[in-house]
């Protein structure tokens, strides 16, 4: 038998186990119709091949042309497909879009490009993986955001920012060098889930990355698109604001100067001629100590659309990253972090052309484990928005505690901003349809690294899936999300099924409970951000402060006493945040500065909270453990070794946040723990 190490990921197609339904499948599998026009028809086709001669012991045989014994047709051709799926139906299905529909012996996958075959075939894969039933099926999909996309933080010298997974898939020793099979794969793997854009390298764009856009390295960075490509998926690359002075010898990276409006220009050519679908650049300018437009004077829409109008001679796009604020002085109680992506980029509104996307960290901070939504959404009505998306675990346990985020990206997703009106969802406003905008989506941070089973903790596989999921339709379920991923990954024993779908379902809570509380981030270890130092960032220029005392705690954003932080939200939502009564008691101390005699909705002191979650959040992770142990003869051996390792290290994690937050508060209140429990 083969050993599984987790390298498969959600693509295992094990053998089908209920005969009955193996029975089932096998008719319509036999002869497959499919009108190979494309190269990714034709991946599609080996993809499909390949799972059901793996999942259903037989191998399909395959024509061209349409045969009456043909139990799955598949196709961009019209007149063939439209007879199954009906014409109306077909006519509505977008560029990226497909059906899967049964009708009588035959089932259609029907896309109007090879894009949409490509997504229906790994959809109907996914259907045979869960073993259910596909003799009535009529499914219709298109994706609600045009961009799905995964950003690589990856450095030239095999280094990850933020990664905890190992070193990089695409570079080693200051080159491109990739193994094939493992890009291809990955390719698989993206694609499975609906993504269709990636970016290579790190946002912080430093000497040696510099020079991916040059002679140099292109001609292996268009090797790894050459791979992506046959999956629908597009490269984009990181670029330094400075490029045309550090790569070009310009004497100037001024955007408005003409030489280097030239140089842009003559750079997108030269790139083109390597990669003629190049998807765009990524840039992140004048932020913690890049280079950017405010060195010459210049406004972030006049660096934008210099490097936009570059891009746009081929119509691909800008991506701008809205992550802009400035070191301060922790004395000053009045600058306040949260407040500058607006206020750099409201005034902007309205000047970006048409091929630049503002790209935006989900909370106003950078990516804590519980953050407002950013105001920033729904501010902007005349610009292209893109959510961006944390999925390595910076802040939320380095793939060494599980954190499941699904469920933190929903609540995301969900939030009404009021931007257009109530229901103007932020998956509305990223989409593009609140605001009518021709380009929008949503981006995540890769937590893939060289390991093998790809992200370090087997379970952190789960956040990728989620990812890919919503960024297709972010109005799936948390639950239906999971369920999914833990039967495509762990097959489809129904015990094993709902103990890790619950594990995973209440992490980030769990997480979130030994961790800073009610909202009010940070207190990591400077630097890693790994483990409790309650004043690791106090007294630093990073605008990162919770303000304990020893009679409260909490940074005050209101209106009325505070950094007005508040009003950067529609008046519906500031309405809420800046009462005290109204603040979802989660976001409390990120909005209030309050006694820790103060009463929470859940009738708890918040000094009581803070123990009380912090020696139920050890319990909680005690309880995961055990529930895995549980699971030891249903997992496979090396998957079961590797998360029980992990769980062993989260407890430790745990058990020091727990004893360091408590006693830090214990000592600075004199308030005891109402349960008189261990504190130190
Ligand atoms: C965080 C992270 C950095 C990263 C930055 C960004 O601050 O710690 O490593 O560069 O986000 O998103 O640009």
């Amino acid at each position: 038998m083969e050993i599984e190490n987790g390298y498969k990921c959600w693509l295992r197609y094990k053998n089908v186990e209920d005969q009955s339904v193996l029975s089932s499948y096998r008719p319509f599998c036999r002869n497959i119709t499919v009108t190979k026009t494309s190269d990714i028809i034709n991946y599609a086709l080996d993809e499909l091949i390949d799972g059901i001669s793996s999942m259903c012991s037989i191998v399909p045989t395959v024509t061209d042309e349409f045969v009456e014994e043909a139990g799955l047709v598949i196709g961009t051709d019209r007149s063939k497909i439209i007879d199954i799926v009906g014409k109306e139906a077909f006519e509505s299905l977008d560029r990226e879009g497909y059906m899967i529909k049964t009708v009588k012996s035959k089932i259609a996958i029907a896309g109007k490009s090879d894009l949409g075959i490509l997504y229906g075939v790994f959809h109907f894969l996914r259907i045979l993986q869960s073993e259910k039933s596909i003799t009535n099926l009529d499914i219709f999909e298109n994706p609600q955001n045009k961009i799905r996309m995964i950003d690589h933080w990856d450095n030239l010298d095999g280094t990850i920012e933020r990664g905890y997974a190992g070193n990089s898939i695409f570079y080693k020793d200051n080159k491109v060098s990739f193994d094939q099979r493992r890009i291809k794969d990955y390719a698989r793997l993206l694609s499975s889930i609906g993504i269709n854009a990636i970016s290579l390298n790190n946002v912080n764009v430093r000497e040696n990355e510099m020079r991916l856009i040059t002679k140099t390295y292109l001609t292996d960075v268009a090797k790894i698109a050459d791979i992506f490509r046959n999956y629908g998926i597009k490269i984009f690359l990181s670029v330094n604001f400075a490029s045309p002075t550090y790569v070009g010898k310009l004497l100037t990276s001024d955007p408005l100067d003409f030489s280097v409006k030239d140089w842009w220009k003559g750079k997108v050519r030269e790139i083109y001629e390597y990669i003629p679908d190049f998807g765009g650049f990524i840039v992140k300018a004048d932020s913690e100590y890049t280079s950017g437009p405010f060195a010459y004077g210049r406004t972030h829409a006049d660096g934008a659309n210099t490097i936009a109008q570059a891009l746009g001679q081929f119509g691909s796009l800008l991506i701008w990253r809205a992550f802009v604020y400035k070191m301060q002085d922790w004395r000053d109680r009045k600058t306040d972090r949260a407040k500058a992506a607006y206020e750099f980029f409201k005034p902007l509104d309205g000047k970006f052309l048409d091929n630049v996307i503002l790209q935006i960290k989900n909370g106003p901070m950078d990516f804590q484990v519980r953050e407002p939504v950013s105001p920033l959404f729904g501010a902007m009505e005349s610009t292209n928005q893109m959510l961006e998306l944390q999925i390595t675990q910076e802040y939320t346990g380095h793939q060494i505690d599980l954190c499941y985020l699904v469920p933190q990206w929903k609540e995301v997703f969900d939030f009404d901003t009021y931007a257009a009106g109530r229901g103007s969802k932020v998956s509305n406003v990223v989409s593009g349809k609140t605001f009518k905008r021709p380009y929008g989506g949503v981006a995540g941070v890769s937590n893939v690294g060289d390991d093998p089973n790809w992200t370090g903790h087997p379970l952190a596989q789960a956040n990728l899936y989620g990812f890919g999921r919503l960024a297709w339709n972010p109005n799936l379920s948390s639950e239906d999300i999971t369920n999914e991923w833990t039967k495509l990954t762990f097959g489809n024993n129904p015990e094993v099924v709902k103990t890790i779908s619950e594990m995973l379902l209440s992490s980030w809570r769990i997480y979130e409970s030994y961790t800073s509380p009610l909202g009010v981030g940070w207190m990591v270890n400077p630097g890693i951000h790994y483990g409790p130092n309650v004043d690791g960032y106090e007294y630093s220029k990073w605008g990162t402060y919770h303000y304990a005392d020893h009679e409260g705690i909490g940074v005050d954003r209101t209106k009325a006493t505070g950094t007005d932080f508040i009003s950067q939200y529609r008046p519906q939502v500031a309405e809420i945040y800046e009462s005290l009564e109204k603040c979802p008691d989660e976001l409390l101390l990120f909005f209030h500065h309050v006694p820790y005699t103060h009463r929470l909705k859940s009738g708890k002191t918040i000094i009581q909270h803070i123990y009380d979650s912090h020696f139920d959040g050890v319990e909680k992770v005690i309880e995961m453990k055990e529930k895995w142990i549980g699971l030891k003869d249903h997992v496979d051996q090396i998957i079961f070794n590797e998360v029980l390792e992990r769980f062993e290290l989260q407890l430790k994690n745990a058990i020091e946040w727990c004893d360091v937050i408590n006693s830090y508060f214990w000592r600075k209140s004199g308030i005891k723990d109402e349960f008189g429990r261990k504190i130190y």
